[in-house]
């Protein structure tokens, strides 16, 4: 990996996920991805080269491969789960045909793929804790329906083409930098903001729903860990549970508690994420992820708590 094309580069991953690149590649093209509208600013503009990268538009993505010799493609472009479930056949097209897109071209130029998986991409009838790494995928979101088939499709690449697929399954992502767009797993984010400017939370997701969730670094270190991984150790490709840490919004909101005591969280239950979040695992079992390529995650809810308050404090200009 040396020349690398992030699309949705300004997104809650690709946001953070280019500048590390950018960091571990001074010497190659890291190049920021993005639809008109979601243009890169600031430090993300500055750092290196961006260009429009839609994924429903192959030659786009054809023309950036060629003119920066990408050999690796991170393919972020997706919509949430409870967005999806407004615009499903938006989600359909950027999700499949957009993967469709990116693959054809991955397959006439050499290139590594990378495109997530999810959490999302289990059902009602999926083992809900300790999810097995190979187990029953038939969800029942638009945005879990297009995971599956992203898997399904990056491995078919894989063994007919030779397209060096390569992906995880990742929890709820929690971040400071960049906030998520319309995604079940949000409420976790979003806690954090309301508790640092003092704000009363109402949560949408019920007390009692677990669900895995992971600190940003950890997800960013996976993304690159997996597409450096000696590829005679993997036995499976797309796509890899990972996992960090499980918890329903009662302890999150009381782990909150222990730094900000008079922090106030009310339930306002929305019943399209609820009815996702009864649908995700608990816990997966990422045991495959950590014997083939040495997962291992570096933060658990109290060091991620810690890190979270700290850097929106800083982010808000508010004193703790
Ligand atoms: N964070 C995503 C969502 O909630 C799941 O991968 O939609």
């Amino acid at each position: 990996m040396k020349n690398v094309l992030i699309i949705g580069s300004t997104g809650q991953i690709g946001s953070e996920l280019t500048m590390k690149l950018r960091g571990l590649y001074p010497e190659g093209n890291v190049v920021a991805g993005y639809i008109p509208g979601a243009e890169p600013k600031g430090i993300l503009l500055e750092s290196g080269p961006s260009a429009v990268a839609d994924v429903r538009d192959g030659a786009s993505i054809a023309k950036i491969v060629s003119e920066y010799k990408i050999d690796t493609i991170y393919n972020l472009a997706a919509l949430l789960s409870a967005v999806a479930e407004k615009k499903p056949l938006l989600a359909w097209d950027i999700q499949m045909n957009g993967l469709l897109n990116i693959l054809e071209v991955a397959r006439e130029n050499g290139c590594a793929v990378f495109t997530p998986s999810s959490i999302g991409s289990f059902g009602p009838e999926t083992p809900h804790t300790n999810t097995p790494q190979d187990t029953i995928q038939r969800p029942r979101s638009m945005y879990g329906v297009t995971k599956v088939a992203t898997e399904l499709l990056s491995d078919y690449y894989f063994h007919k083409y030779g397209v060096d697929t390569r992906s995880v399954r990742f929890p709820g992502l929690i971040s400071n930098v960049t906030l998520p767009g319309g995604g079940t797993t949000d409420y976790a984010v979003e806690i954090y903001y309301a508790a640092v400017k003092g704000e009363e939370f109402k949560c949408p997701i019920a007390s009692g729903t677990f669900m895995d969730m992971m600190y940003m670094p950890d997800a960013l270190k996976a993304a690159v860990d997996i597409m450096n991984a000696d590829p005679d150790k993997l036995i499976h490709r797309n796509s890899f549970n990972i996992a960090s840490m499980s918890f329903d919004p009662e302890i999150l909101y009381n782990k909150i508690r222990e730094h900000i005591p008079d922090f106030k969280m009310k339930y306002e239950v929305d019943p399209v994420r609820q009815a996702i979040a009864d649908s995700w695992p608990d816990r997966m079992d990422d045991s495959c992820a950590r014997e083939e390529w040495g997962w291992k995650p570096s933060f658990d809810l109290d060091s991620m708590t810690v890190d979270m308050l700290a850097a929106l404090r800083r982010k808000f200009g508010i004193v703790g």
